[in-house]
């Protein structure tokens, strides 16, 4: 009837207008989450972004080290301008001798159970620790950058030939070396060359054997070709070049 309010219209209606408000509420509830879905999600593609970008500049940084320490052991030294020397500093940087070319080193050098070998300027003491390890012998490394004599000891400690092997920190221009029999350098021309008066004082018959680089004025008794790179052996005293 038109006018007449039937209080059971009245509830249905009540529950009709709840009824439209939850759908309403449902409706926003259903946008906000979609709102606050959209931001999450965006959230976390920066957030994936950010740790690609992360990794890969871990990545690089991984590259750059793996090359940088590649360089070191693989590039050639080459003979450059002299330059004036810095007390305490290297007069050249370190380079690692392949271990083929250690091996050859030392079989050139002929070696004796008695002998004593240097190094000059030993590095990580991989050629003192070779001629420990192959052929027992007293071994001494002289290496002037403190980091690396730390890293040649280490090295001496876990082959546990510290008996056999002394890593001397010091410059090979002031340090004695004249107990020894056998001496191996891989250093530059000019250092073999300002090396000479004191390897020409060393007992008779003593053996030099260089990696890479002659002695200008001293003829070789023996240069060979290893893996592309030239090892040359003097015998004391040598000859006139
Ligand atoms: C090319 S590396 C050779 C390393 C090692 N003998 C080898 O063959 O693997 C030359 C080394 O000599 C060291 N050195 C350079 N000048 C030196 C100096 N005046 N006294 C002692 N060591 C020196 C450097 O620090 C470097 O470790």
């Amino acid at each position: 009837m038109v006018g007449t309010c039937d209080p059971n219209s009245r509830v249905q209606s009540s529950y009709q207008i709840k009824e439209v408000f939850a759908s309403r509420d449902e409706e926003f509830s259903r946008r906000s989450d979609y709102k606050n879905g959209k931001k999450f999600a965006l959230n976390e593609l920066r957030l994936l972004n950010m740790l690609i970008r992360c990794r890969l500049l871990r990545g690089l940084a991984a590259l750059l080290l793996c090359l940088s320490s590649c360089a070191r052991t693989e590039e050639p030294l080459t003979s450059s301008t002299p330059r004036p020397r810095e007390p305490g500093k290297p007069d050249v940087g370190f380079v690692t001798t392949h271990e083929r070319i250690v091996d050859r080193m030392l079989e050139l050098a002929e070696i004796q159970p008695d002998d004593v070998v240097y190094d000059l300027g030993c590095g990580d003491g991989r050629i003192v620790l070779a001629a420990a390890k192959q052929y027992g012998v007293r071994a001494v490394g002289i290496e002037i950058d403190p980091k690396l004599v730390e890293l040649a000891r280490e090295n001496v400690r876990k082959e546990k030939l510290e008996d056999k092997v002394t890593i001397r920190q010091g410059d090979i221009f002031e340090e004695d070396f004249s107990d020894a029999t056998v001496v191996t350098m891989y250093l530059l021309p000019e250092l073999n060359e300002k090396l000479m008066p004191k390897l020409a004082e060393l007992p008779r018959g003593s053996r030099i054997v260089s990696h890479s680089f002659a002695m200008k004025g001293a003829k070789p008794e023996t240069v060979e070709t290893v893996l592309g790179k030239k090892i040359y052996l003097w015998r004391v005293p040598w000859r006139k070049e």
